[in-house]
């Protein structure tokens, strides 16, 4: 299994913020947002990671993540999405790297407490993609249920939610994902949609959603910015991660000094 790590986009709800840096380089309590997503993959078991970046920023990204997980056995290289055409271009964009695997998309302003191991390595073909209770739903895909816990509709951003079921950035996939979003055309809004890939699968009764109840942050918005970082300090977050992302980190922090002190 393949991951990416969608981290380019505009970030205009967080102005001024995302004028001079990426989002997913803002801080999330002690650390910069993206490593929340890459702990994500990397607790699942992934070790080959596709970053794609925006032009702007896709430098202080390779100086952060670029060597730091080579010793431990991750594979992380870079693209460049050169415009904000929509999430599910991800998979347009990362067609060689995929190269006929299965994928597991996360994207690079969501944090989640919950560990995705099980349902990253039973996952077989079709789709497969989760649900998460929120209070404001109406600011995601969301996703309403019969009594069964089946799949009714899919809808992206509804004005008046049928549930409270929102769709969070994470999204695994079979290889097929690829030749799906090449087709797709650019909704009201200029972009391809991920919830057009979900519709696709739903309607071939391919598409499995899986109800997550661990603490979930989309930190689009200052306000979910800020109780994400309050909740990492609050509840330990970081004591959660893989220990080989948090050992990377305090390598990395180590090195830093040494070349600081170099220099003086
Ligand atoms: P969004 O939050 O939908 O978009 P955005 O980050 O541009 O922010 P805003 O709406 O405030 O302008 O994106 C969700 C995630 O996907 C985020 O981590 C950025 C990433 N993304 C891309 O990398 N490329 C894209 O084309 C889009 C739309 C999003």
């Amino acid at each position: 299994m393949k991951g990416i790590l969608l981290a380019g986009g505009t970030g205009t709800r967080l102005l001024p913020l995302t004028a001079i840096t990426s989002k997913q380089l803002l801080p999330v309590y002690d650390r910069p947002m993206i490593f929340y997503p890459l702990n994500t993959l990397i607790k699942a078991g992934i070790r080959d990671i596709l970053i794609i970046v925006a032009p702007d920023h896709s430098g202080h990204f390779l100086n952060l993540l670029g060597s730091m997980f080579r010793k431990f056995g991750v594979n992380i290289s870079f693209v460049v999405q050169k415009q904000p055409r929509g999430i599910a271009d991800a998979f347009v964009l990362a067609e060689d790297f995929i190269d006929n695997e299965s994928t597991v998309l996360v994207l690079g302003d969501n944090i989640f407490e919950d560990d995705f191991s099980e349902a990253i390595q039973t996952f077989e073909s079709g789709g497969r993609i989760f649900a998460k209770e929120v209070p404001d739903p109406e600011r995601f895909g969301v996703v309403e249920f019969n009594k069964n816990y089946e799949v009714i509709s899919i809808e992206e951003k509804p004005v008046v939610p049928k549930s409270q079921f929102a769709i969070p950035g994470i999204y695994i996939f079979d290889k097929d994902v690829v030749e799906v979003a090449k087709k797709l055309k650019p909704s009201k809004r200029g972009e391809l949609e991920i919830t057009d890939l979900h519709k696709h699968y739903l309607k071939k009764k391919m598409l499995d959603v899986r109800v997550i109840d661990g603490a979930y942050f989309d930190t689009g918005t200052h306000e979910s910015l800020f109780m994400a970082g309050s909740y990492a300090r609050d509840h330990d977050f970081h004591s959660r991660f893989h220990p080989m992302v948090n050992e990377a980190i305090a390598e990395f922090n180590t090195e830093f000094k040494k070349v600081v002190s170099l220099k003086k």
